[in-house]
């Protein structure tokens, strides 16, 4: 009888859940499949997650195949097997977990938004510059195929100058009255329909058109209590906002988000209007892009639908044949493949800054839409420090 020849891999990076909800389940898959596109100098490993529900956890890690559960982060953070804090818990906790994440060395993932307010993200930024650990923000929308794509083709000058910039997230999250209370409905925790939706196209507005110089925002609460434990709870989130943005560049934008609109399931667009080209992506359809650039044969007037799976596309080459498109969860593979395939020496990104600069746009949209005037972003870095 032949021996079975063991195979080694790359040593092991083990990481750490604190949450096993949505995000818990997602962020387990990505580190998954991680290894499955890229050959990366470590293997990711999930040692331990954590969650306050001892059963509910326990029954979470084995779907996952975690081996071990905490009902305490700190006990989690503190744990000689992991080297990185992976938070995906509700907003309300992300800053003060990452700051003891970071005071104990450990390298830090934390899904968006950074925090509940600029001056906490700021606190976050500094808690991880001063340990001089990995930090990154759970961005991972950015890290879709068409999305990427989008930016390479700014980038190289498809569109040329920016000059408008729009984007609307449609969801039906909120919209049915009999949807109990929870988290997402309390500001202090699960922060505004501004930083959850909006923290995404905020991202993706400054990594593809620069920074923001202000904004003017309305937002509003169509139903302000729901029903919880026998009795009801008040609302403190809005349920839709939208926004007119100014870029430093001059280039100028809007925003629209709901959590309030029925029948649309996550349904999120961003389109570029450039001097010399427009780009399109929808969600719905999210292996493509839609371009028309004003040296196109006029002939062809109108856009293009680009298939955004071809080998030579951003992330395509390391998933399936042409034709067969990627989706969600493929944007956390990405993201896990982007972090660790620089492992030690690359710092990660989007890292703290940019998470924090995400910060400073939610908090100016969310003074703009208390006070009715225009908010710039530098008033809010000026006052959050
Ligand atoms: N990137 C994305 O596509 C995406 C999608 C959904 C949610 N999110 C973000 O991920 C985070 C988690 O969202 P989710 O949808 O996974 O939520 P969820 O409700 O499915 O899970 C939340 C987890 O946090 C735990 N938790 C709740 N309150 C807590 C508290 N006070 N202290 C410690 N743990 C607590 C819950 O037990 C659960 O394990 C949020 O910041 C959210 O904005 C990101």
């Amino acid at each position: 009888m032949s021996a079975v020849p063991i195979i080694t891999g790359p040593p092991a990076l083990r990481v750490g859940i604190v949450g096993y909800g949505l995000m818990g389940k997602a962020h387990s898959y990505g580190y998954r499949v991680a290894p499955l596109l890229r050959r990366l100098p470590v293997t990711p490993v999930v040692t331990v997650m954590s969650g306050r529900d001892a059963a509910a956890v326990a029954a979470a890690a084995v779907a996952y195949g975690v081996p071990a559960t905490v009902t305490d982060w700190r006990e989690l953070i503190s744990r000689d097997d992991v080297d990185v804090v992976d938070i995906c818990t509700p907003p309300g906790t992300h800053a003060q977990i990452a700051v003891e994440a970071a005071a104990a060395s450990k390298a830090v993932l934390c899904e968006k938004p950074l925090a509940l307010t600029y001056r906490e993200a700021a606190a976050a930024l500094a808690a991880v510059t001063r340990a001089g650990v990995h930090n990154a923000v759970g961005f991972n929308y950015r890290r879709l195929p068409a999305i990427a794509l989008m930016r390479r083709m700014i980038a190289e000058g498809a569109v040329g100058e920016i000059r408008l910039w729009r984007a609307t997230w449609l969801s039906d999250e909120f919209a049915d009255p009999a949807t109990g209370w929870d988290w997402r409905f309390d500001r202090a925790m699960g922060g505004t329909t501004i930083a959850d939706l909006g923290s995404h196209l905020i991202d993706m507005a400054l990594c593809m058109a620069g920074p923001m110089d202000s904004v003017c925002a309305q937002a509003a609460t169509f139903i302000g209590e729901r029903r919880f434990e026998g009795g009801f709870a008040p609302v403190t989130v809005d349920d839709a906002a939208s926004a007119l943005l100014r870029f430093e560049s001059g280039a100028r934008g809007t925003m629209e988000v709901a959590r309030a609109a029925v029948r649309r399931p996550c349904d999120f667009t961003v389109e570029v209007n450039g001097s010399r080209g427009t780009l399109l992506f929808s969600y719905a359809r999210l292996n493509e892009l839609w371009y028309g650039g004003a040296d196109d044969d006029i002939g062809l007037y109108g856009m293009r639908r680009i298939r955004a799976e071809h080998p030579s596309h951003p992330y395509a080459a390391q998933w399936w044949p042409i034709g067969q498109g990627v989706g969600y969860g493929s944007s956390f593979a990405n993201q896990a493949a982007d972090l660790l395939s620089g492992w030690p020496e690359e710092p990660w990104t989007p890292g703290f800054a940019e998470g924090a600069a995400v910060q400073a746009v939610c908090d100016a949209m969310e003074t703009s839409a208390e006070s009715g005037r225009w908010v710039s972003i530098g008033e809010v870095i000026a006052s959050g420090l």
